[in-house]
């Protein structure tokens, strides 16, 4: 059966994206994205919805009768909309619940890359009740250590320290001032490393694994890199020191197929895009976190290099019939500039005309 009607779950670019890509392949398609932005609505229809309200989702799915649902954010994963979607009868790409731990919670994320092998940082995670020995980790690593809220923090859960003091009062911050809330009652404490970001997604139907361009989103806000860290303020494709066949290739061996594979092991296969964020350190290739979706700025430079169609691999994906390998990519490369709202990353001034 074709796809006639998707719905895209979300509100970003990076949905602006998805849809722009998904229409490009198939420009007859009936494309609503949930609740959407001011860019999809130029595009698409917009439907308002609360994308964390799973069986809402799923209900406007059914009601639609929509053939693919296309989750965008962590959130929406987490809150159970595939399995909803699936509950109904419904195709969808974006992980389970259970799948979207990977993102959701980083102990079980760094406990599934020890499992399988997957080079990462050395860690210890654990609550208020495990202070001691969470400080001892600090102290042996010289305080040389990141400090991360083990839940989902909006990408801000993240404290890089280089002294004893500052992870002390990183771990203060998270577990007695509950500066995360719940997110972060449990943490990880790992050691610090160093050398450029790549974003590598893999887009997988639990099983096989179909690889993208890989890119790099630039965190810091302002001119000179003097700024504090956003959740991106643009992003390149494909970086020029993470591009190659023989990096890609390793990614797919070390990281991503592990992964894809660790996860169907313990009853959770994971179905969406599975999203690397490495560190190239002179040691090699590490795993600073997984996410369980596409990234945002990332998106937006990896899609319009892609030379073949997205459409079909998501719907591959979710029919559990993805090809696995490389996609092709278009040569040459793409660059994307976030431009933000005053104040941003902070509290934002919000109705300026763009
Ligand atoms: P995460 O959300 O875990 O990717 O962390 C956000 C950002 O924090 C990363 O993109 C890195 O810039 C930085 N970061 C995370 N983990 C580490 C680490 N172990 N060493 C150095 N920087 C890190
Ligand atoms: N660009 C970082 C992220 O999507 O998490």
């Amino acid at each position: 059966m074709g796809i006639g009607r998707v719905l895209i779950v979300g509100s970003g670019g990076r949905e602006h994206a998805l849809a722009w890509a998904c229409l490009r392949d198939a420009p007859d398609l009936s494309m609503i994205v949930a609740p959407g932005n001011g860019g999809t609505a130029g595009i698409a229809e917009n439907v308002p919805i609360d994308v964390t309200d799973a069986l809402a989702v799923a209900r406007l799915a059914a009601d639609r009768e929509v053939d693919l649902v296309i989750i965008g954010p962590d959130a929406a994963a987490a809150a159970g909309v595939a399995d909803a979607c699936t509950a109904r009868g419904i195709l969808v790409f974006g992980p389970t619940a259970a799948a979207a731990r990977i993102e959701s919670s980083k102990t079980f994320a760094k406990q599934v890359m020890d499992s399988a092998g997957i080079p990462t940082a050395r860690w210890r995670s654990g609550d208020a009740t495990d202070r001691a020995g969470l400080s001892a980790f600090v102290a042996e690593l010289g305080g040389r250590c990141v400090v991360k809220a083990d839940g989902l923090a909006l990408g801000k859960g993240v404290m890089v320290c280089s002294e004893v003091v500052e992870a002390e009062q990183a771990l203060d911050q998270c577990l007695g001032e509950l500066r995360f809330g719940d997110a972060g009652r449990h943490v990880v404490v790992e050691e610090l490393l160093s050398g450029p970001e790549a974003s590598v997604f893999g887009l997988s139907d639990g099983r096989n694994v179909r690889i993208l361009v890989p890119a790099r989103d630039h965190k810091r806000i302002f001119d000179g890199d003097r700024g504090p860290n956003t959740g991106g303020m643009g992003s390149i494709a494909p970086p020029p020191d993470a591009a190659s066949d023989v990096f890609i290739e390793e990614v797919q061996r070390t990281v991503l197929g592990p992964c894809i594979e660790a996860l169907r092991a313990q009853g959770c296969p994971f179905v969406g895009c599975l999203y690397a964020g490495l560190m190239l350190t002179p040691d090699g290739v590490r795993v600073l976190e997984f996410n369980a979706r596409f990234g945002d700025p990332e998106t937006q430079v990896v899609l319009p290099l892609l030379d073949e169609s997205l459409l079909d691999i998501l719907t591959g994906c979710a029919r559990g019939e993805v090809a696995a390998g490389v996609a092709s990519a278009a040569p040459g490369t793409a660059v994307g500039v976030v431009a933000a709202a005053a104040g941003y990353p902070g509290d934002v001034r919000r109705g300026d005309v763009i």
